[in-house]
C-alpha cells in the first residue's frame, strides 16, 4: 500500500492568489490559518467559507505546501470551479487536507516515466520536486500551446501538444498524446520503468496498457467525482477487476495500481458500469449512488 498522512485538518484561510497560468489553468494560492503537510497525489477539498452557493467542497490536487501557504492547480469546468475562479483576493475559504493515498516515494534505483495530462500536473510536479532523479522521464501533455503553464514545467520535462495550430511557446513540440510521446522516446528495449501517471482517463488506460505490454509497474490518480472526500458518501467508487467490488477513490485512492483497477468499467456512469458485469454483480461495497 501507498503511504498517506492519516489526520487530514478542517482549516479556515484567504485568497492570496488566484491566476490564471495558461488558457485554461488557474493557480489558487491560499494561506491557512496552520501548515498542512501532504504527500504527493494527497489532494484536499476546498469551498468558499459561507459556500451556500457550493454545497459540496471540490477535490482538488496539492500542487505544494510551504508553511501556512496551499497551493493549487485547477481550471473551470462547471459551477464550482467558476465561482473558485472568481474569488479575490482575500476571499475566505475553507479547506480539508489531505486526504487520499499518495503516489509511492522512490524506494529503488528504476528510472520513473511521470505522465501528466492537463490539470493532472500538480501530484507528479510535487513528486518530482520531491524525488525527482536524473533518468527520470517526466512527460507533460496540453491540448496547444497556448494550455500549457511553460513557467510551472521543470527543466528537463517533454512537452506533447493536441494540436500545433497557433499559440505562444516553443516551435516543434511533439504533436500526439503524453503517452506516444514516452514511446516514442523509450525504446522497446529501454530498461524497466515505474510509471505514475495523472490526467484524463483515456490517459490512465493508454499509460495502464502501456505499462503492462513492457511488463513495468504503474500507479494512476483516478480522479473520480467526490461528495464528501472522506469515505462517507460513496459518490467516488471506482470498479475492482473481476467484479471484486468497488474502491472508493478518496480512501482507497486517488492513486492505485493500474492492476487493481477494471478498465473495462472504469469511467463509465454507474448504472453502465454495474450493468458491464457478464455474471451479475457481486460487490464487497454497496452500489455507487449519485455523485457529487
Ligand atoms: C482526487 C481528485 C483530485 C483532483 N485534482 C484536480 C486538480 O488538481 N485540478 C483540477 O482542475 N481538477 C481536479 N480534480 C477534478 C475537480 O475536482 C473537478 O473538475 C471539479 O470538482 C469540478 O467541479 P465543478 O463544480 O466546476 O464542475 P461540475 O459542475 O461538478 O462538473 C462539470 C463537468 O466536469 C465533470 N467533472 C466533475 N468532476 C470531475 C472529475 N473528478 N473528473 C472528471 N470530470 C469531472 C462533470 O462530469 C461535468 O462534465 C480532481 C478530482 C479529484 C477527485
Ligand atoms: S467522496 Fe464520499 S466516499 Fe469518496
Amino acid at each position: 500500500m501507498t503511504p498517506s498522512f492519516t489526520t487530514a485538518s478542517r482549516l479556515l484561510g484567504r485568497v492570496v492568489a488566484n491566476e490564471a497560468l495558461s488558457s485554461s489553468m488557474i493557480r489558487l494560492d491560499l494561506d491557512l490559518e496552520a501548515p498542512t503537510g501532504f504527500l504527493p497525489g494527497q489532494f484536499c477539498m476546498v469551498n468558499l467559507e459561507g459556500g451556500s452557493r457550493m454545497p459540496l467542497s471540490r477535490p482538488l490536487s496539492i500542487l505544494r505546501t510551504e508553511g501556512s501557504r496551499l497551493s493549487l492547480l485547477y481550471k473551470v469546468v462547471g459551477h464550482g470551479t467558476r465561482l473558485l475562479s472568481e474569488a479575490p483576493v482575500g476571499a475566505a475559504v475553507r479547506v480539508l487536507s489531505p486526504l487520499g493515498r499518495s503516489f509511492p516515494e522512490r524506494d529503488d534505483d528504476r528510472p520513473r516515466l511521470l505522465l501528466a495530462g492537463g490539470v493532472g500536473l500538480p501530484p507528479l510536479w510535487s513528486w518530482f520536486e520531491r524525488y525527482g532523479r536524473k533518468g527520470d522521464l517526466a512527460c507533460f501533455g496540453g491540448r496547444d500551446r497556448d494550455d500549457v503553464p511553460w513557467g510551472l514545467i521543470p527543466p528537463g520535462w517533454r512537452v506533447s501538444l493536441d494540436s500545433a495550430e497557433g499559440g505562444a511557446g516553443p516551435a516543434g513540440m511533439f504533436v500526439g498524446n503524453v503517452v506516444t510521446l514516452a514511446e516514442s522516446l523509450l525504446p522497446d528495449d529501454a530498461p524497466a520503468h515505474h510509471v505514475l501517471a495523472c490526467g484524463p482517463v483515456p490517459l490512465l488506460r493508454a499509460a495502464a496498457v502501456m505499462a503492462a505490454q513492457r511488463g513495468w509497474n504503474c500507479e494512476v490518480s483516478v480522479e473520480e467525482r467526490m461528495g464528501c472526500g472522506y469515505g462517507v458518501c460513496r459518490g467516488c467508487v471506482v470498479p475492482r477487476p473481476a467484479a471484486a467490488g468497488w474502491w472508493t477513490a478518496c480512501q482507497d485512492g486517488p492513486i492505485l495500481a493500474a492492476d487493481d483497477v477494471d478498465w473495462e468499467r472504469f469511467g463509465l456512469p454507474a448504472d453502465e458500469a454495474l450493468a458491464a458485469y457478464s455474471d451479475g454483480p457481486s460487490c464487497s461495497a454497496p452500489a455507487p449512488e449519485a455523485s457529487a
